[in-house]
């Protein structure tokens, strides 16, 4: 009876190493696949000759990127959507948009 607790015991430990590995296994395939696609942002984007970036500009951008008087109903900004504090996303399958209204899901592509 003992060594058959024994063996039980065994094949759970080596059942939750075989599906940890796998799923380690799965995400450094999806790490090294994604980076095919992106790569780290430039220290300096590159403008064209004849419209350089100026700190006045930048100001500008910053300023309109927060601004909900860009909206119909003056209560959102890029910023609702692309909230800088969680990396620019939402997160969300749709954002919500004018009077919280969400459009319609896309099938995602594998
Ligand atoms: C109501 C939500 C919402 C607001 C407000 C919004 N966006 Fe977006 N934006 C999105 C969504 C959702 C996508 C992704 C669309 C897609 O992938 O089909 C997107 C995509 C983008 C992209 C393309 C990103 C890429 O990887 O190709 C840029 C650039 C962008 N938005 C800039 C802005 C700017 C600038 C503003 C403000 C003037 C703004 N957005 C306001 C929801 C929003």
């Amino acid at each position: 009876m003992r060594r058959f607790i024994l063996f039980q015991f065994s094949s759970v430990w080596v059942f939750i190493f075989l599906i940890a590995t796998s799923a380690f296994g799965q995400e450094a395939d999806l790490i090294r696949k994604a980076g095919n696609f992106f790569k780290p942002l430039p220290e300096k984007l590159s403008a064209p000759e004849n419209n350089p970036t100026t700190p006045e500009k930048v100001l500008l951008g910053q300023m309109l990127f927060f601004e909900p008087r860009l909206s119909k109903s003056g209560a959102i900004s890029c910023n609702s959507c692309h909230n800088l504090i969680t990396g620019g996303v939402d997160n969300l399958p749709t954002s919500p948009g004018h009077m919280g209204q969400l459009g319609e899901e896309t099938p995602r592509r594998s």
